[in-house]
């Protein structure tokens, strides 16, 4: 892998600053949303006020990014609840969904960056920041990013960006600039003359920051890459109180009113919070990390996952999260893995990112001399739940590259015409023909 060098990247402030981003976290700026058909899991920001956290003292100047942040959520968790109704609407009956809400933000945030005119317009309303200009997005996701080096020692969480570069191709300078100290990319440049070993590369790097979990998130690339934003987002919690081991055991899942699988049962006698939400079909029990996140499992009543799904948004989640008391519990909960690979150009395209892929994008703020479009947008996402916890990463990746250089300019040979062969290197006509009538011998 070759270090982008013209930046002088490792003597940068950002790399300074990189290391300290290796984890843990603090409430309210983390959102990661699992849904399955049957069990809803959600690990979610916990939407409110901004909290005093000691370390402000750190940041003097954070307290404006902190605001701006707040504001974010709002329309990422928002983003968070369309982008799941799309995948839901998607999916197969009876498919898990997963994916990381955050990690698709905040790639599409870094693509915005060198977005204008009706394609930065389209990005901004797709994410909910139209309120918002681009320069407080990006002070936003700085602050974030910051914030998640001061947490707890249980807890990793690891969200970063990177660009990886097609050697050779320069995009401008403000653009690496603001990726590099706004959403503390890495950048490094990958030889696209050998697709498969540029592709290994990429997924090398991804493997690396998710703790190998994503081993494969780059299953091609497209020969006219000019570059790829890389977001990846990694989560390993251990749960305040494990589930003891010896407690397992086999029981049934109904996975629908026809289908029942065996699954291994955990089980735990302690205080949770919970609430139970009867006006509205639905069971919620929190369970923490330690350290500070939880995971929200909302459980639909029977039957009622469909109903649940169809109304369940910000304000729902947070009114559960609002409403949960401490009560005893003797809660079963299946020890399970699962993962999920999404292709996300349709869904994004019918959720009004659209110009983004077509030849009229607008990515003059990348590139002033290559004229550039989005390609493919991938995302993939693992979850593993058990005794002793969760751990769970996702990787979004943004491919861009060079419009079809062609505007279809219509050339018909219907007509007599010459065609010459030349061998290049020694510029030699070796044939040489007038084509009159190409049906004559
Ligand atoms: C973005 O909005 C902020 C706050 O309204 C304003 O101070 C700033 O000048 C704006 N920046 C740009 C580039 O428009
Ligand atoms: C990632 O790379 C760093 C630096 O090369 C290395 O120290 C670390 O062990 C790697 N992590 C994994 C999970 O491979
Ligand atoms: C129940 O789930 C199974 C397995 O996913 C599926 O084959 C079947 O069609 C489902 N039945 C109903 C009624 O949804
Ligand atoms: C049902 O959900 C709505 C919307 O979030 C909420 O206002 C209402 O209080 C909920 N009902 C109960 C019993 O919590
Ligand atoms: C909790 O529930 C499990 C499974 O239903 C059961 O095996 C266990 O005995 C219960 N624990 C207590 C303390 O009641």
């Amino acid at each position: 892998m070759t270090q982008y060098s013209e930046l002088g990247y490792w003597s940068s402030e950002a790399a300074a600053k990189r290391t300290r981003t290796a984890v843990k976290m603090m409430p309210g700026t983390f959102a990661i949303c699992a849904l399955t058909s049957v069990l809803l899991s959600v690990t979610w920001a916990e939407d409110l006020r901004p909290h005093h956290h000691p370390h402000h003292q750190h940041h003097p100047d954070h307290h404006e990014e902190q605001l701006i942040w707040d504001k974010l959520h709002y329309p990422n968790a928002n983003f968070a609840i369309a982008l799941y109704k799309r995948l839901n609407a998607e999916a197969a009956a009876g498919k898990n969904i997963f994916f990381s809400p955050l990690g698709i933000s905040n790639a599409l945030s870094v693509l915005s960056a060198g977005a204008s005119g009706e394609t930065h317009r389209q990005l901004f309303s797709t994410l909910g920041y139209s309120t918002l200009n681009q320069t407080q997005v990006n002070k936003a996701y700085e602050h974030f990013l910051h914030t998640l080096g001061h947490g707890h020692e249980n807890e990793q969480v690891n969200v970063g960006n990177a660009v990886a570069l097609r050697s050779g191709f320069k995009p401008e300078r403000q653009y690496l600039s603001v990726v590099r100290h706004y959403f503390l990319s890495d950048i490094f440049e990958v030889d696209l003359s050998k697709l498969d070993e540029a592709a290994a590369e990429i997924n090398k790097f991804i493997a690396n920051k998710t703790q190998n979990k994503i081993e494969d998130a780059v299953k091609d690339l497209d020969s006219d890459m000019r570059m790829m934003l890389i977001n990846y987002v990694y989560f390993k919690g251990e749960w305040g109180t494990p589930f003891s081991p010896r407690m397992t055991h086999k029981a049934d899942f109904h996975v629908n009113a026809t289908t029942t699988v065996q699954v291994d049962m955990m089980t735990n006698e302690d205080v949770y919070d919970i609430y139970r939400d009867t006006e509205n079909h639905t069971t919620v029990v929190q369970l923490p990390y330690k350290g500070n996140t939880f995971m929200m499992i909302v459980l639909p009543d029977e039957d009622k996952m469909e109903e649940v799904e169809g109304y369940i948004s910000r304000d729902y989640v947070r009114h559960w999260h609002k409403s949960v008391k401490g009560s005893c519990v003797n809660l079963s909960l299946p020890k399970f893995s699962i993962s999920a690979d999404y292709s996300l150009d349709n869904t994004l395209k019918e959720m009004g990112i659209i110009d983004a892929f077509e030849d009229r994008a607008d990515f003059s703020g990348l590139s002033e001399a290559e004229d550039l479009k989005v390609t493919t947008v991938s995302h993939q996402a693992v979850l593993n739940v058990d005794e002793s916890g969760t751990e769970a990463a996702a990787a979004t990746t943004v491919q861009i590259s060079v419009k079809s250089a062609c505007f279809s300019e219509p050339i018909k040979v219907t007509r007599p015409f010459f065609a010459f062969i030349v061998e290049k290197p020694t510029r030699t006509l070796l044939f040489m023909a007038k084509i009159n009538n190409p049906t004559a011998a």
